[in-house]
């Protein structure tokens, strides 16, 4: 025991730093609960390095019983755990992997064989048809917004500021952009998207300024807190704006709406939902920096999966320290995790976590597939699915958390693995390095382009991509989204049989494929930006 003890305050005095930085902005009251939870923290590691202790010298299973801390307290002692409640995918790896390696050389690869074409219908983008095209109406005043999140949801409120100033026939001032306190970048529009392009192609259906001018700035003594922030519902209806914002546009010849994210109802009528269509598809496009490097980084990955055809699979790993720790997800890092995970929740969430009455089941969130999946049970997913070691692949994602560990297991399946790392030079990602937004906007160059896109976590970036796919490539977005709660069930059974893994992936992929095509309710919960059918195309006859 005084050995372990030992090793654990010893990791706590080296993260001193990170927590004493925090506490800088914190009253005194916060300090004195960053001290308890402090020591919450070490006694947490200190029942997990005892219960280690207990399993190691009662020679419990190894890695079997590596369950956490907080799991172990959430079931019954002594209760076996339900299939799909603990991470164990390397033990399975581990026995699958002889047998995974036989296979992998034998069989027809997946991207070089010719799809089952649907017989019927396909789908091709028609939005100019449907947008109304008429004279510009005067100008009811200016429209002015602020953009939160990250670069997706930035994009959900570009478009939907786009729809609004058409519906007030309101002039729209280029979106500005909130400081995230995840994201952490402070790029403008300019910086991700190409602005002339935008304003440009909008011309014939709205206004768009770069600036509010001059003469009606003064009106706000030179201040944009000054303009009233009309505080708007989540997803509030056209009816909405008409009836209560602009009055107050007309009457004060500019409103503000601040924060502006999903603003918007799912459904509007035709032509501004068109309109919508048109300015994610066709009037945002990334600056230029930035297409320059993706295209150069689509063109080395053609270059380098030469081994079929030029085609890749991009994967959209949400593996980073933050999307882990708010998952409060287990995996097989021990004490040294737990307390990472603890740290990273203070970082981001200061004692979100911690309220009363917030119960935390890491088991449970396993088996209802919300756990992000590591790179080894990506790569696991996607050997089953056939994809060989000859396959390239591209992995999209912020910084992986313990990349050394994690994924080495991936690279080892995939030896062909690219990043954006390793495909541009660090001369070229200079100018993109701090910026989260400008990183992910390569991230998504790259994926756009792919044969193959594989979503491991819900968030607006694989539902952007999928919709993006949809409309380029006649409404199948060729997107492999796994039913995680199916996965963990298999990747938690250290009995399975290559065989029987093999069979239930390829059913997923067959699965994802049929569910490629897919069309929007006209009142469901899904937008345009993943459904753009029947929206922002049109069904054409098979010749
Ligand atoms: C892929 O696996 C086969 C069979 O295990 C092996 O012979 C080959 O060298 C591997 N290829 C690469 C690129 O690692
Ligand atoms: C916007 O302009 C169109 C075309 O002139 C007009 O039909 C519509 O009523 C106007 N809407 C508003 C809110 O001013
Ligand atoms: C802008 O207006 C806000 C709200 O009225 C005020 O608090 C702030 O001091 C003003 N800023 C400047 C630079 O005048
Ligand atoms: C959608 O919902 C709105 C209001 O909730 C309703 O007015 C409209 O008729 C509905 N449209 C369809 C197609 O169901």
């Amino acid at each position: 025991m005084p050995v372990v003890v030992v090793v654990v305050v010893a990791v706590m005095r080296g993260d001193g730093g990170g927590l004493k930085g925090a506490r800088g902005r914190q009253g005194r009251g916060a300090a004195v609960a960053g001290r308890w939870r402090r020591v919450a923290v070490i006694l947490l590691a200190l029942a997990y390095a005892a219960s280690m202790l207990v399993v190691f010298l009662g020679g419990g299973a190894g890695g079997v019983a590596v369950a956490g801390a907080g799991a172990g307290a959430l079931r019954q002692r002594g209760a076996p755990a339900p299939a799909g409640s603990v991470y164990r995918s390397h033990l399975v790896l581990d026995r699958l992997l002889p047998e995974l390696r036989a296979s992998s050389a034998s069989r027809p690869h997946p991207l070089m064989t010719p799809q089952n074409k649907k017989s019927g219908k396909r789908w091709a983008p028609c939005i100019t048809k449907k947008l109304r095209r008429s004279e510009l109406p005067p100008s009811n005043g200016f429209l002015i917004i602020e953009a939160n999140g990250g670069l997706n949801q930035q994009r959900i409120s570009i478009c939907d500021a786009v729809a609004v100033a058409s519906l007030l026939n309101a002039t729209l001032v280029t979106p500005a952009f909130h400081l995230n306190s995840v994201w952490r970048d402070s790029s403008k529009f300019g910086d991700i998207f190409d602005e002339d392009h935008f304003i440009g192609s909008l011309r014939k259906y709205i206004r768009v300024v770069k600036e509010l001018p001059e003469d009606a700035f003064v009106n706000f003594d030179h201040n944009i807190s000054m303009i009233p922030n009309m505080r708007t519902k989540a997803f509030s209806s056209e009816s909405y704006y008409l009836q209560k914002v602009l009055p107050k546009l007309l009457e004060l010849g500019a409103v503000r709406i601040a924060p502006f994210s999903n603003r918007l109802a799912h459904s509007v009528p035709p032509n501004i939902q068109a309109l919508r269509c048109f300015a994610n598809y066709e009037a945002l496009r990334f600056s230029e920096p930035i297409r320059m490097l993706g295209t150069n980084m689509v063109d080395r990955m053609i270059k380098m999966s030469s081994l079929t055809g030029g085609k890749y699979i991009s994967v959209h790993l949400r593996f980073e320290e933050d999307m882990l720790a708010f998952s409060c997800c287990i995996y097989d890092g021990g004490w040294r995790e737990s307390i990472e995970m603890e740290n990273a929740r203070e970082r981001s969430w200061r004692g979100k976590f911690h309220r009363p009455g917030r119960v935390i089941n890491p088991e449970a969130n396993r088996r209802n597939g919300k756990c992000p999946l590591t790179p080894l049970e990506v790569g696991m997913m996607l050997q089953g699915m056939g994809f060989g070691n000859t396959t390239s692949l591209y992995v999209a994602s912020g910084k992986i958390y313990n990349a050394e560990k994690y994924m080495t297991p991936l690279r080892q399946l995939f030896p062909l693995l690219q990043t954006k790392d390793t495909l541009a030079s660090p001369e070229e990602l200079a100018q993109f390095k701090g910026h989260s937004s400008r990183l992910a906007a390569l991230d998504y160059t790259v994926c756009l382009q792919s044969e193959e896109f594989v979503t491991t976590q819900g968030s607006n970036f694989p539902h952007f991509l999928m919709g993006h796919r949809r409309y380029l490539y006649g409404g199948n977005a060729k997107t492999i989204k796994p039913d995680k709660r199916k996965l963990v069930a298999l990747f938690d059974n250290p009995n399975i049989r290559w065989d029987r893994f093999k069979r239930q992936m390829q059913d997923i992929h067959r699965h994802s494929e049929s569910k490629g095509f897919g069309v929007r309710k006209p009142n469901g919960s899904i937008s345009i930006y993943t459904l753009p059918m029947p929206d922002c195309m049109c069904q054409r006859a098979e010749p």
